[in-house]
């Protein structure tokens, strides 16, 4: 065997043999580098006779060639089955089920206040809030609820804690969102039209009643609203949250310290086998409490009374999702249950607009 022969098993075999770019690297250095066994051969050449250089010279070249040519060979052999090996590992079959998540539902009353939100914005009212540990004045004496006010008393109001020595204002979780009446007119004044939906809290438990519940709170000054523009947006708001072209209300002369005259407002409804339908029947259900702002209200809130008037009223958001889906025992609301969220909840999906119809 002449020493290019060995050279090529040599050679072509590592190529061959050349498990990753690392070693094909290696094999091309010691074969074509500068220094590499080829090259050194390819210098002796000068020091060959004419006719040597001819035979011996091609020969070499043509192993230079090979050699070459292997190593590229292998060099793009091993990528591709890099690339096959990846392809396979990271192949995801998309035509797959994809795993079912669980999703939540949104709470009835949740829907029920972007709904009633929806039906006012499009009258004109914007949205108010306030906190729902509020301080006595607020809940109270701006409303022109005395302090011998048996609302004030311990059985329906809740107390926060306070220290002896502590000279705070006393805190209580609001009873009512009417206090927001007053936060809105003093950041605002008149003429104005606002609503503040949110959580209230009473000492109360049965079918209809929890000791926090949710209500929405409207108001609106003008120089001259009166009870018909009350009874109108009361009408309105009813027909258009309960989707019917007509429901039946009725105004029971009533009393509130914040307000002068005062009604309120129940609603026909029927409990017939357990169920609770709204329009029909013979039974009525409170859905709220109304009636034009008093003088001291406005004056506590930072507005004149002999220039301006207003109406206000108080519902009952929860009422509302019972009345509207159904719904007998208010105090499941509160309960958690998955069952029930599951049953009475909502679809995110299901925004309410009064375009796109209220419900689901
Ligand atoms: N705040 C009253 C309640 O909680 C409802 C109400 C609001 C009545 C506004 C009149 C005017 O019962």
């Amino acid at each position: 065997m002449d020493v290019l022969d060995q050279l090529k098993d040599k050679y072509l075999g590592g190529v061959d043999a050349a498990a990753d770019e690392a070693a094909l690297e290696e094999i091309r250095l010691a074969a074509l580098g500068k220094k590499g066994e080829i090259s050194l051969k390819m210098r002796e050449l000068g020091k060959m006779s004419p006719e040597e250089k001819q035979t011996f010279g091609k020969a070499l070249n043509e192993l230079k060639t090979q050699i070459d040519t292997a190593l590229r060979v292998k060099k793009q052999a091993l990528a591709d089955a890099a690339l096959e090996l990846r392809l396979k590992d990271e192949w995801l079959d998309v035509t797959l089920p994809g795993r079912p998540r669980r999703s939540g539902t949104i709470h009835p009353v949740s829907q029920v206040t972007e709904e009633v939100i929806a039906i006012f914005a499009d009258m004109g009212f914007s949205v108010g809030e306030g906190p729902q540990v509020e301080d006595d004045w607020h809940n109270f004496d701006a409303l022109n609820i005395a302090p011998e006010h048996p609302a004030r008393q311990e059985h329906d109001t809740f107390f926060m804690h306070r220290d002896a020595s502590d000279d705070r204002p006393p805190h209580v979780l609001r009873t009512h969102t009417s206090p927001v009446q007053i936060r809105a007119m003093l950041e605002h004044g008149a003429p104005i039209r606002v609503i503040a939906p949110g959580r209230v809290y009473r000492m109360d438990m049965d079918m209809t009643h929890a000791p926090m519940f949710h209500q929405v709170e409207a108001m609106a000054i003008g120089k001259d609203i009166s009870m018909a523009n009350l009874k109108w947006v009361l009408e309105e708001f009813c027909k258009a949250f309960f989707e019917v072209d007509d429901v039946e209300l009725r105004f029971r002369a009533s009393h509130f310290p914040f307000t002068e005259p005062s009604a309120e407002v129940d609603i026909r409804c029927s409990w017939e086998g357990k169920q609770l339908k709204v329009g029909e029947g013979d039974s009525w259900m409170e859905i709220l409490g109304s009636g034009m702002m008093h003088p001291k209200v406005l004056e506590a809130g930072g507005i004149d009374p002999k220039e301006w008037q207003g109406f206000a009223f108080g519902i009952g958001i929860d009422r509302l999702a019972m009345l509207k889906y159904g719904i007998p025992d208010l105090r499941a609301f509160f309960d958690s249950d998955l069952r029930w969220l599951k049953h009475y909840g909502f679809q995110p999906q299901d925004m309410p607009t009064i375009a796109g119809g209220l419900s689901r």
